[in-house]
């Protein structure tokens, strides 16, 4: 069962994975223009990542026979001055939905709604690695600087990246 309270905010929070797909998949239109489709497969993978956040809280919601209400997101930031000024805001963006995830956790922990907790720990897991990649990007990118020789050989070791849903047994 989960209180009103719990609701509102994981509806808040389904609405805002959905946002993070979009704030993703604008990132990766901007590296596509920018011709660097390895950096752009990137951010396209981490919007499906978001996509499955989203609907990994909608099953949740509807399992514990509550309301999903599907809201309007604000337009994403579409322009960027730099791959490091992306990645900069991509981190910006991960901190602000770990304390998302954060908010909810602290309002489950208050309401002892155990089932609920048990639920969150997958995201505050992956919140860690989330911050974790988008830091390690910014370093390799602060490292390449001017180089364009290096920023290709990055969008090429980008470019391999695959989504792959997490298996049930980790969900
Ligand atoms: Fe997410
Ligand atoms: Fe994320």
């Amino acid at each position: 069962m989960l209180s009103e309270k719990l609701i509102e905010l994981i509806n808040k929070q389904i609405n805002y994975e959905f946002f993070s797909e979009h704030v993703y998949l604008a990132m990766s239109a901007y590296c596509a223009d920018q011709d660097l489709d390895g950096l752009s497969n990137f951010f396209r993978v981490q919007a499906e990542e978001e996509r499955f956040h989203a609907m990994k809280f909608f099953d949740y919601v509807i399992d514990m026979n509550a309301r999903v209400r599907i809201k309007n997101n604000p337009e994403p930031r579409n322009d960027y001055n730099s791959m490091l000024d992306v990645f900069k805001a991509a981190l910006e963006h991960e901190k602000s939905n770990t304390r998302n995830i954060y908010e909810i956790a602290d309002a489950a922990t208050e309401e002892r709604n155990h089932a609920t907790i048990s639920f969150l720990k997958w995201f505050i897991d992956e919140q860690v690695e989330e911050e974790a990649l988008m830091n390690s990007l910014i370093k390799k990118l602060e490292r390449i600087g001017d180089d364009s020789a290096a920023l290709y050989m990055l969008d090429t070791e980008l470019a391999a990246r695959t989504f792959v849903p997490p298996t049930t047994s980790n969900v």
